[in-house]
């Protein structure tokens, strides 16, 4: 080589590239169906059919090629993990083989003192996702989000550097404007999606790895310099199109957060709707830009429909690809990124390299080496911030739909025996890398660096709020402030962000009110709370608002016979349908029903069935309580809404009603707090009986209702009334809930619990918050 490691900046990264399909043999191991399993089975496609099937078979010799590129000396490793691999399907079972597989791939690089520098995806999409439109479909932004979490979460710690997506430009117009790619289309509406898509992608696949606490985030564009084919004014406006449709729109897109003026000229009318919102998540930032560089075009007019060009054929020498052979392109590449899109930000020339039929004498391959590593001095010094050089690649592999034919490889491939020979290149660079200081970069994320995501939960009062942080599924932290007005909450919500320092990936806020289209209209603090805004305020992807009694029904999800008393029935509480009933300032009441191994809820107004008098002597006490509060009376009947008597609101009016019936017409209404009190300490007569009616109607409209949800997963008293005054809830409760005429037999058989969870709304929104995300 003519260049040495010694005459690059210190610290200048070399690296070498592969990419899963092309290398591992994606037939084995369990991994999922690609879309170019189908595109190489289909004629006409790849050369001579070929297909990833078994390629180099990386997958059970990745060891003795991770030991070749220690041998040359090189400070990072390139490869991409396969979502087909992990996700079999794309969504839903992980292939834990898979998952194990580039586990032990990041660890086999780090003991051999190799950078692990991983791109999540390079082009084999699994086929599930391709029957759903692919990156037509714009749900393919969530789904990869969700396969980069997958991942990182298992190998992130170990990464050096992670870029979501390989080379947008090939995974949307070579492949469904061209259809030269899987999954070969030719349909410029299918393109304009893709192109949109990628982008989204890859903004999301960011955003997710941030959550996760990673840094040292790139994005990998491949660039082709456009030369217009002569000087006249249509050939300059050819070149300049292509250089728009294949350099400028993604680089664009990622880096200025728009698009270029004569590419939407002929795509706008084929982008999805709303795309200019797109650019916050688009434009993400990142830490470094990849560029992909292998050659340039000759462009010139076509007398075609948009986009109306051609290439043709130039004069330079060419590699066995046909691809002319142009070094300086790839400084104007450097400085023009730098310059229009990157600024200061680190660029990493990711691919560079040549297919040659030489098999071990590639001198032809030297060269082309030596001129790239010339243009990239060009770059450097002119200040461009070129911090690392990855070749094209470590083995001959399959190239696409060229197939095994044309050879990438540093390292020679024998498809039969599959035998690896390094080339004289290899050596070559094995010889450059040992001159020159050795690299200090570290090795891969720092220590700690990473968690787990985490979410936030909220428990909204008429005063206080509380504010849950939950890692990992469980409580690790609880504050409490004043609810305060919407701006005073929301801010409170961003503080919290702002304090833990990245975005929760789920907010669920749970509140008394109604909920429609995603608002929820706080009665008590007399706000309107909507999904969107606690988006905004926390940057979370999911956001919930929900009724608190919906809360309430799924805190009791996963409760324990540690978190009750049972009163009736088995001390432990068996899975099923359950029934939540929670007497304070109002009654209420929710059902968690059970199906097929998952709950849902029902929100209702249970605390208001009817409420009748049980005996003869109460007929006085309802007719006085019609007297004070007769809009809660149901016609012009003696029953009244279950919440008037069985509530802190409706305690007061029965025990005044009670007065009212013993001769005290000036009784009263004594906080429910109070009477409770009085009852207990036996103190007072009248509350000791407004105590005797409220325990028996609670027993018994929580009977009532049993009989009609089944609860065979128990029912349950929650909250602080329930907890605080266990003594209400004995034999009489009992008798009253368990008495149904001929179906006596049927209510004895449920069990009865009073929950001692404290903090039930937190607990609850954490487990609406968990199912609702693993939905
Ligand atoms: C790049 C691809 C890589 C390989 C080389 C030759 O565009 O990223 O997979 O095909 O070209």
């Amino acid at each position: 080589m003519k260049y040495t490691r010694a005459d690059f900046p210190k610290d200048f990264l070399f690296g070498v590239a592969t990419s899963a399909y092309q290398i591992e043999g994606h037939a084995q191991g369990g991994a999922g169906p690609t879309h170019w399993d189908s595109f190489a089975a289909t004629p006409g496609n790849v050369v001579r059919a070929e297909s990833g099937d078994l390629a180099c078979d990386h997958l059970h010799r990745f060891e003795q090629d991770f030991d070749l590129i220690r041998e040359a000396g090189f400070d990072c490793y390139r490869f991409s993990t396969s979502w087909a691999r992990v996700l079999p399907e794309g969504r839903g079972p992980v292939n834990q083989a898979g998952l194990d597989y580039y586990d032990r791939l990041a660890d086999a690089l780090l003991e051999r003192g190799i950078r692990p520098c991983a791109t999540l995806y390079h082009w084999e999409l699994p086929s599930a996702l391709a029957d759903l439109g692919g990156w037509r479909n714009r749900d393919i932004a969530n789904w990869f989000a969700d396969f980069t979490e997958i991942i990182m979460r298992r190998i992130g710690d170990r990464m050096y550097s992670v870029a979501p997506i390989n080379e947008p430009w090939c995974v949307s117009w070579l492949s469904h404007f061209e259809g030269h790619h899987a999954p070969g289309l030719r349909d410029i509406r299918a393109t304009a999606r893709a192109m949109h898509h990628v982008l989204l992608a890859h903004g999301r696949a960011i955003q997710a790895m941030r959550g996760l606490g990673m840094s040292n985030l790139g994005a990998v564009f491949n660039l082709e310099w456009a030369e217009p084919a002569d000087d006249t004014l249509e050939a300059r406006a050819a070149a300049d199109l292509y250089d728009g449709i294949y350099n400028r729109f993604f680089l664009g897109g990622v880096f200025n957060k728009a698009y270029p003026e004569n590419v939407l000229h002929g795509l706008q009318a084929h982008l999805p709707d709303g795309w200019q919102d797109d650019f916050d998540t688009i434009g993400t930032p990142v830490d470094w830009c990849g560029l992909n560089y292998y050659t340039r075009k000759l462009i010139a007019p076509a007398d075609t429909p948009w986009p109306s060009l051609q290439e043709v054929p130039g004069p330079l020498p060419k590699t066995q690809m046909g691809w002319e052979i142009e070094p300086g392109a790839l400084t104007r590449f450097l400085t023009r990124t730098a310059r229009d899109y990157t600024g200061d930000l680190p660029i990493y020339v990711t691919e560079n390299g040549m297919a040659s039929p030489e098999r071990q004498q590639d001198d032809d391959r030297i060269d082309y080496l030596n001129q790239h590593l010339a243009a990239v001095q060009d770059a450097l010094d002119q200040g461009v911030p070129v911090k690392g050089y990855f070749i094209w690649s470590l083995l001959d592999n399959y190239e696409w739909a060229l197939g095994y034919e044309k050879r990438f490889g540093l390292v020679d491939v024998d498809f039969d025996t599959l035998e690896r020979r390094p080339k004289a290149s290899f050596r070559a660079m094995q010889t450059a890398l040992a001159q020159g200081d050795p690299v200090s970069v570290p090795m891969a994320q720092p220590r700690g660096a990473m968690h787990d995501h985490w979410n936030l939960v909220a428990d909204i009062g008429g005063t206080n709020t509380r504010l849950g942080v939950v890692t990992n599924g469980t409580l690790t932290d609880l504050r409490k402030s004043p609810t305060g007005t919407l701006p005073e909450f929301l801010a409170a919500l961003h503080d919290l962000c702002a304090e833990i320092g990245t975005p929760p990936r789920a907010v669920v806020a749970a509140g008394a009110g109604p909920v429609r289209n995603g608002t929820i209209r706080l009665t008590n603090a007399n706000l309107d709370l909507s999904e969107a805004d606690i988006a905004t305020a926390t940057g979370a992807d999911h956001t919930f608002v929900i009724n608190d009694f919906t809360a309430a029904a799924w805190s009791v999800a996963e409760i324990t016979g540690d978190d009750v008393q049972a009163l009736q029935g088995d001390p432990t509480p068996p899975k099923g349908t359950r029934l939540v009933v929670g007497p304070g300032t109002g009654l209420g009441v929710g059902a968690l029903l059970y199906s097929e191994g998952h709950y849902h809820t029902v929100s209702g107004e249970g605390g208001h069935v009817g409420l009748s008098p049980r005996t003869r002597d109460e007929v006085n006490v309802f007719e006085a309580a019609r007297r004070i509060a007769p809009e809660c009376f149901f016609g012009n009947s003696l029953t009244l809404e279950a919440e008037m008597f069985l509530s802190g609101t409706g305690l007061p009016i029965l025990y005044r009603a009670l007065g009212m019936t013993a001769g005290q017409p000036d009784t009263p209404a004594l906080p429910a707090k109070d009477i409770l009190q009085a009852a207990r300490d036996g103190s007072d007569p009248v509350a000791m009986r407004a105590a005797q009616i409220f325990t028996t109607h609670l027993g018994a409209v929580m009977g009532d209702m049993a009989v009609t949800v089944m609860p065979t997963g128990g029912v349950f008293l929650v909250g602080g009334v329930a907890e605080k005054n266990r003594w209400l809830f004995g034999d009489d409760f009992l008798a009253a809930f368990n008495a149904g005429g001929r179906f006596d037999a049927l209510r004895q058989a449920f069990g009865v619990y009073v929950s001692e969870q404290a903090e039930f709304g937190i607990v609850g929104a954490n487990n609406f918050c968990k199912n609702a995300l693993a939905r």
